[in-house]
């Protein structure tokens, strides 16, 4: 079989998913393509294009993330945590192509764990394949991630962001507007969510809910009343977001793309200041472009601790030469699916 997942970039939105709040993700048109011919054996043997080890896992592997996390070479924890959850009912082996940058904040693991599951049989509803590869992850890394990434690479639509509520993880497909350009720009940083400060981050925000309930879902003055100043923050950055989410999508609903511009500068504020989940680099990358003509705005996308920078922008407006690190004009691209092999 042969499956594709798009990467992802988040247009606002970030850390709320844990704290079911709101977040409108979009799947792009990078992605990962992964082909699997099974051969009736006791492993799954996948060689990647960019890396020189192949991930060659035992077919009955346990869901064990001491031992998960142990395998190498790395990128072979996720296919060992994949062939875990999905179960499949033969070895074989397989490619893995990508034109995703790795540790960049664009959910090049999210699509590596879907397009596999998909190629090794998992059954294709969104939501179900979400949640095993969101297992999966979680295991692969020890990293208590929530659902977004694995979601909307399953289930967007083309030319549509996906606004997703946490709550009751309901969604709702949102048109972009034809005369607006996403742009995502690397900031030179990678990062791995397993050495960066998410599980403390989430920690914090399960600290404040365990009194309060689920941050996204909070009063802003109840948020705002939190004695210890630390989950203050924290709890004002998830409250704000989940509100600039809201008028996000309703000034991309009504072409209003300045004011969605702004709202973007100012999640990235939120992050950087409240959340702390920025670096210098980022916070100079998200200044230069929110300074450039035909610019509505820029932020930090996805976890945070490096990787992209997203920025909506007048169609053409920048000229992706004059930018020093690796940049992308990325379009709505629809979720993962069987390329061929399926029924
Ligand atoms: C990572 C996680 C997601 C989400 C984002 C931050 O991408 O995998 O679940 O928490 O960070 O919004």
């Amino acid at each position: 079989m042969v499956a594709h997942s798009p990467g992802r970039v988040n247009l606002i939105g970030d850390h709320t998913d844990y704290n079911e709040g709101l977040a409108l993700p979009m799947a792009v048109d990078l992605g990962t393509t992964v082909t699997f011919v099974p051969d009736g054996g006791e492993r799954v043997v996948l060689r990647s294009g960019t890396e020189p080890e192949p991930a060659d896992v035992d077919l009955h592997v346990p869901l064990d993330p001491g031992l998960l996390r142990a395998i190498e070479p790395s990128w072979a924890r996720y296919v060992a945590a994949i062939v875990s959850t999905v179960r499949p009912s033969s070895g074989g082996s397989g490619t893995v192509d990508s034109t995703l940058p790795i540790g960049a904040g664009l959910s090049s693991s999210a699509a590596l764990e879907v397009a596999t599951a998909l190629a090794l049989g998992c059954e294709s509803e969104p939501m179900a394949l979400a949640r095993t590869c969101q297992r999966a992850e979680q295991a692969a890394t020890g990293v208590p991630t929530g659902i977004m990434d694995q979601l909307v690479v399953s289930a967007a639509r083309q030319g549509c962001a996906l606004l997703i509520d946490f709550a009751d993880l309901s969604m709702r497909h949102v048109e972009m507007p034809p005369d607006v350009e996403v742009v995502v720009v690397h900031s030179g940083e990678t990062r791995a969510l397993e050495r960066s400060a998410y599980a403390e981050r989430r920690a914090e925000c399960d600290a404040a809910a365990h009194r309060l309930g689920p941050l996204g879902r909070l009063d802003p003055h109840v948020a705002l009343a939190i004695p210890d100043a630390l989950l203050r923050r924290r709890a004002r950055h998830v409250v704000t977001e989940c509100a600039r989410v809201r008028g996000f999508t309703g000034a991309l609903r009504s072409g209003d793309l300045i004011g969605a511009g702004r709202l973007m500068s100012e999640s990235h504020r939120s992050l950087a200041r409240d959340f702390e989940v920025s670096t210098p680099g980022l916070d100079a990358l998200v200044e230069w472009l929110e300074g450039r003509p035909g610019v509505f705005g820029a932020r930090v996308t996805g976890a945070g601790f490096g990787g992209c920078v997203v920025a909506l922008t007048e169609p053409g407006a920048l000229d992706l030469r004059a930018v020093r690190t690796p940049a992308w004009r990325v379009r709505a691209a629809r979720g993962a699916h069987l390329v061929s092999g399926g029924h």
